[in-house]
């Protein structure tokens, strides 16, 4: 308990007491869960209180300011709020808590636990925003990335450092691929944002995740769909800082976001609030900048040799691929996992669409021959599904197209490397090497 305490003690001790007269601001308007505050001069990004019973007060942040007031979101209900409540700043703005307090531990948007276990004392803080480092900083991706499943390792196999985009429409299996992917993957620090998701998938997630060994390397920050939107993009830069943070340490960490699609809409409510007008689909051009600068933090580090791979998924809505976030995360991104609600529907789980799923760094990092395998399996993929209706109504003859006989002879077994069951890891080596096999035997 005492070590506990120590460093607490500590902390006060070093903290210069402030006897400055404190300054409070007044709130003028609310609607919408926008607030207007006259008189307090305070920095976009800096938390504030505003009481509205006594001895209670809620959570606002800044978000903006116009003609001289002070634009703010509050984090929670607006009840009870009445005009001229009383707001003052709390906190350093901009700054976010991060460090080794966290990891075991499940905390929301505030970084405050919702584990129910003890309070997270961290003296540690970084750059919500992130610092921002010369493009040179960023080693490129050298080394390949263990996801821990089959068809990913052999057929678009990821690097180390590198972004990745899960993308498909709702309820095809992204949370449950990366569910697998959480657990089969080689990294030192796995920080999860699960951001607008279902509150029962976080308490899910939690219990799978935080077990044995695995514990004291994992890091969840959770903000469930109804959370107020600033507390949702909130939630996602506390992620990208952790991660950022152990990048600094020189870690190598696995960032998984879960979705970016949510912290987009979460952008894209607070843009509209503050009247920027909306684009495509709705999207102010902010909320679109925003996704581009959260998914270019991730990357590896020259500096301190650390790395931070970045796992995104990625709502295409109504499986249309052509959304603006869907658009602007695959221009971004250094690869991307499709999923197709088609192969759901065959029962072929994960259901990763591999004509459409790319990894654009595979070609510098794995060997000659695992490259040209990768091709020949894409090809008999291919092969089969564009014939596939015309050899299922029996009018191909074979022997016309060799390429398409060996598809269709090797068509279960293709399918059956694809396939894996959510429990099973298959590591890198052995993807390779169950590829190499698959494809050697069939010729
Ligand atoms: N590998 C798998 N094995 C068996 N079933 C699966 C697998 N992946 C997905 N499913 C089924 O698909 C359902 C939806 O999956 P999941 O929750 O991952 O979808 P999602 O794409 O994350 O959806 P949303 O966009 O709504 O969050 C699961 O509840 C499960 O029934
Ligand atoms: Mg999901």
């Amino acid at each position: 308990m005492l070590k506990l305490w120590k460093p607490i003690l500590a902390d006060l001790g070093a903290q210069p007491l402030d006897l400055s007269p404190r300054r409070f601001g007044l709130v003028v308007a609310c609607d919408g869960g926008l607030l207007e505050v006259s008189g307090l001069s305070v920095p976009v990004g800096a938390m504030c209180r505003v009481s509205h019973a006594p001895g209670k007060s809620l959570a606002a942040e800044v978000i903006g300011f116009r003609n001289g007031r002070t634009m703010m979101m509050l984090l929670g209900d607006m009840i009870l709020l009445r005009p001229g409540a009383r707001v003052w700043a709390e906190g350093r703005p901009g700054l976010l808590p991060v460090g080794d307090p966290f990891l075991g531990r499940a905390v929301d948007g505030e970084a405050l636990p919702i584990d129910g276990g003890f309070a997270i004392h961290s003296r540690l803080e970084w750059p919500a925003g992130g610092v921002r480092t010369s493009a040179l900083d960023r080693s490129p991706v050298r080394l390949p990335f263990d996801t821990g499943v089959r068809a990913l390792n052999a057929l678009t196999t990821f690097g180390v450092g590198q972004r990745i985009g899960v993308m498909a429409g709702s309820g095809v299996g992204k949370s449950v691929l990366i569910d697998m992917i959480a657990r089969g993957a080689s990294a030192e620090v796995v920080v999860v944002g699960l951001i607008g998701e279902r509150a029962r998938e976080v308490s899910d997630f939690v219990e799978r995740h935080m077990q044995a060994e695995k514990r004291d390397k994992t890091v969840v920050i959770a903000v469930p769909a109804d959370h107020a939107p600033n507390l949702r993009l909130r939630g996602a830069m506390l992620a990208t800082a952790m991660a950022e943070h152990f990048r600094a340490r020189g870690r190598q960490v696995l960032l998984i976001m879960d979705s970016l699609t949510r912290v987009a809409h979460a952008a894209r409510e607070i843009g509209l609030l503050l009247g920027e007008p909306g684009a495509a689909r709705g999207y102010p051009p902010s909320a679109l900048a925003t996704i581009t600068k959260l998914v270019e933090r991730a990357g590896n580090s020259a500096a301190s040799g650390g790395s931070v791979t970045g796992l995104y998924t990625v709502l295409a809505d109504g499986d249309n691929q052509d959304d603006p976030v869907v658009d602007t995360a695959r221009s971004i991104l250094d690869g991307h996992i499709v999923l197709s609600r088609d192969l759901a529907q065959r029962g072929q789980y994960p259901a990763v669409d591999i004509a459409a799923s790319l990894s654009r760094v595979m070609n510098d990092i794995v060997p000659q021959d695992h490259q040209q395998l990768a091709r020949q399996f894409r090809a008999l993929i291919a092969s089969y599904e564009t014939n596939r209706d015309l050899v299922l109504m029996g009018a191909y003859r074979a022997g016309a197209d060799p390429q398409l006989d060996r598809a269709i002879a090797m068509h279960d077994q293709l399918t059956g490397f694809l396939g894996q069951p959510q429990g099973e890891i298959v590591p890198l080596d052995e993807s390779a090497a169950q590829l190499a096999a698959l494809l050697g035997v069939g010729r």
